[in-house]
């Protein structure tokens, strides 16, 4: 299945009069799941409104290279690094020109001569001018440089003219931007990843937690999401950067994220619980700071619920992945997990070895389910991610 989910698509509209069909465009982008950001150029901004545009892909329109505000919030640049793909449809055989000779005259050729990213160029127009040497001359040099010519359609043109020059349907123009990339068999599934350590208060300063920073489960949403799953990330207190492609929803304390998963763990496909959830929460929190008095202090902790074990338990579970932190027999304790916990796999975390597991860049796992015990060998968390990955989608997918 092509998808564009997790993707960001500049859609650039130049002068050309089937530039209403640009909405549509963005629409049929969005139902395959990208985010869309529409740069108008002068002569595209003749046919079709900023408005309407901006309405359909719900992101301001940018138009101009030298508005100040845009350049501060998100100028040519940012908009380059924004941007995983560049469609130009109806692409005009002036913004067609202007992008082979390499020109920066105005907001769109500077972002393309910015980016990285994909080029897609559909262009419509009269199909005198499609044909002109000029027109034909600059998409090779274009394709030279691996742009892809979404090549029109023959029919009758808005200029009474019969012949080549139409754009081509928006469905299957949004079909080709979403075919540049790869797709998996995490494509369009939907992962619920826990991540981070969880706080108890004792009271307004003190608290109980441990040294988790939540890079694994980081580690592991990244990878996701760029093999075009829809995560949500419920983390808590974590020493990394969130993804921002993720629906990212912070917790505090065990019981709330209990609560955050409960109550959007409907319809996921796969549920990982990568953090270190707090097995006690403090039974009698205080509200006001607790005075030494030379005496001992005895804390009373009541335990918490179990996420992992309950989402286990509901009637439409989805695939679930947990992890085990052990520091002594580590084999025997992590089975014990997956069956008392009744989840599919279980990540064994050794966490005896400060080498790896909690709080550093490296990681060394066994891969645990009923029928596998597959060891993966010490490596940075982004690599042992993949390779979990890689593993359950052969084994569940
Ligand atoms: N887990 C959870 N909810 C809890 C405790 C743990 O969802 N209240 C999940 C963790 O996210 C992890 C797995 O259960 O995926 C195992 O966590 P771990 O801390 O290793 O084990 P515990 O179940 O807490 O058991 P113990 O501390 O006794 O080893």
């Amino acid at each position: 299945m092509n998808s564009l989910t997790n993707k960001n698509i500049i859609l650039g509209v130049s002068g050309s009069i089937s530039a209403y069909k640009a909405p549509d465009i963005v629409r049929r982008l969005q139902d395959l799941g990208a985010q869309v950001k529409v740069i108008l150029t002068e002569g595209g901004a003749k046919f079709i409104t900023e408005l309407s545009l901006q309405s359909i892909s719900k992101n301001k329109v940018h138009y101009n290279l030298w508005d100040e505000d845009a350049e501060l919030s998100m100028g040519h640049i940012e908009l380059a690094k924004w941007t995983d793909a560049i469609l130009i449809a109806p692409a005009s055989a002036n913004t067609i020109a202007n992008i082979a000779l390499g020109k920066a005259n105005d907001l769109l050729s500077s972002v393309i001569l910015a980016s990285n990213a994909a080029l897609l160029i559909a262009p419509a127009m009269n199909l005198k001018m499609y044909q002109s040497h000029a027109l034909q001359d600059n998409l090779l040099t274009l394709i030279s440089r691996h742009a892809i010519i979404i090549k029109p359609e023959s029919g009758e043109q808005a200029c009474g003219d019969i012949g080549i020059g139409r754009l081509v349907e928006p469905l299957s123009i949004a079909k080709q931007v979403a075919k540049q990339f790869i797709s998996t068999k995490l494509t369009g599934k939907k992962v619920l990843i826990t991540l981070g350590a969880t706080i108890e208060a004792i009271d307004p300063v003190r608290f109980i937690s441990n040294h988790s920073s939540g890079k694994m489960g980081m580690a592991l949403i990244n990878a996701c999401i760029e093999m075009g799953a829809s995560v949500i990330c419920i983390y808590g207190n974590i020493t990394t950067t969130l993804n921002e492609k993720s629906n990212n929803m912070p917790i505090i304390s065990a019981q709330q994220m209990y609560t955050k998963v409960m109550n959007n763990i409907a319809g996921q496909d796969i549920f990982i619980a990568c953090a270190a959830v707090s097995d006690f929460s403090v039974k009698n929190t205080k509200n006001q700071k607790i005075k030494k008095d030379g005496k001992n202090l005895i804390l009373e902790l009541i335990p918490n619920k179990d996420i992992l074990a309950d989402v286990c338990k509901l009637g439409k579970k989805p695939i679930c992945m947990g992890f085990a932190a052990e520091t002594q027999n580590t084999l025997k304790n992590a089975q014990k997990k997956l069956k008392n916990k009744g989840c599919d796999v279980i990540i064994l975390n050794d966490v005896s070895n400060t080498d790896f597991g909690s709080n550093v860049d490296e990681n060394e796992v066994v891969f645990l389910s009923q029928n596998l015990n597959k060891k993966i060998a010490k490596n940075s968390k982004k690599k042992v991610a993949k390779k979990i990955l890689a593993i359950f989608i052969k084994e569940y997918l």
